[in-house]
């Protein structure tokens, strides 16, 4: 495993391992868990080459103070990612990866029109400027994202189709902590009386799948909304329940055969994210 810092690194090192190579990619933004560490052993069962890219992308914050908090542990990912298979670790700078601004806009319409998108003016740009750029650096044929982050899968779909990559987007399961908390690199900020809560996102969602057997669409909606007020310190920001291709809202049960149910919820400061699947 080699830890490299500028694009010209990578690419030398890539054309050392020759053509032919099937090379998978799992871009991160390090405080690595379990979570990422599933995505990337994936990648390496299914790859002869193997890139982590580990990189805080500033152009994908809408909030200056998250991206300040945001944790940065990369001796420790590193440490964890040994003895994985992984190739190589690109760890650029922000000045490798945005020499200059990057002014492109993108329109995703009507993806990054809901949900995280418009809750957080940007986000989805500043994703897709950062994946594009990695994806042209790296070039790989698999690239592996995370259920975790729902609406980012399909959003990296959406790129790699008008950017015609030759990418095989690849969307992995969501790993959970064994009390049912998705598992992310903002959850190392909670303090320990919100973890205790944030428990209560999986547990209500969960809980929806059953209820939602005999309800409708809105009552499960109230059910998750008023089982999360249960916990003084979640506030629910948003909770939706829409086709999982279209990602528009679903009025009845039967309006599709792929239901999913997406959520952003702050416990205490941390702004937390999970979804579940109804129907598939
Ligand atoms: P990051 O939040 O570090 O996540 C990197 C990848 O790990 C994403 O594809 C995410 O969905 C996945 N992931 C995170 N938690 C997971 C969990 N509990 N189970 C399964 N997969 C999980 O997502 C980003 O970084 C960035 O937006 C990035 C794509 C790197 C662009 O900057």
């Amino acid at each position: 495993m080699v830890v490299v810092k500028t694009i010209k690194e990578l690419k030398d090192l890539l054309n050392s391992f020759g053509e032919n190579r099937k090379v998978g990619f799992v871009p991160t933004m390090g405080a690595l868990h379990a979570g990422h560490v599933s995505l990337i052993e994936r990648c390496v069962n299914e790859n002869e080459v193997s890139v982590v890219s580990i990189f805080v992308n500033p152009t994908q914050f809408n909030d200056k103070k998250d991206l300040e908090k945001y944790p940065r542990t990369l001796d420790a990912d590193c440490k964890l990612l040994e003895g994985k298979g992984v190739d190589i670790i690109f760890a650029p700078a922000v000045e490798e990866m945005y020499p200059e601004e990057d002014k492109r806009v993108f329109d995703f319409s009507p993806l990054d029109k809901v949900m995280e998108g418009k809750c957080r003016p940007g986000h989805f740009n500043g994703v897709a400027q950062i994946v594009s750029k990695l994806f042209d650096a790296v070039n790989p044929d698999r690239a592996y994202f995370g259920e975790k982050d729902f609406q980012q899968v399909a959003i990296i779909k959406e790129m790699v189709h008008q950017l015609r990559y030759d990418i095989e987007i690849k969307a992995c399961p969501i790993k959970r902590e064994d009390d049912g908390l998705a598992l992310s690199s903002r959850n190392s900020l909670l303090s320990p009386e919100e973890r205790s809560q944030a428990v209560n996102i999986s547990k209500a969602l969960f809980a929806s799948k059953k209820y939602a057997d005999t309800h409708t669409v809105d009552e499960t909606k109230s059910y998750v909304e008023s089982l999360i007020a249960e916990s003084p310190l979640l506030k629910t920001e948003y909770f939706t329940i829409v086709d999982g291709d279209t990602l528009q809202d679903i009025k009845n049960w039967e309006d599709t055969d792929f239901a999913v149910g997406c959520i952003a919820v702050f416990c205490g400061n941390i702004r937390l994210i999970d979804n579940i699947k109804y129907k598939e």
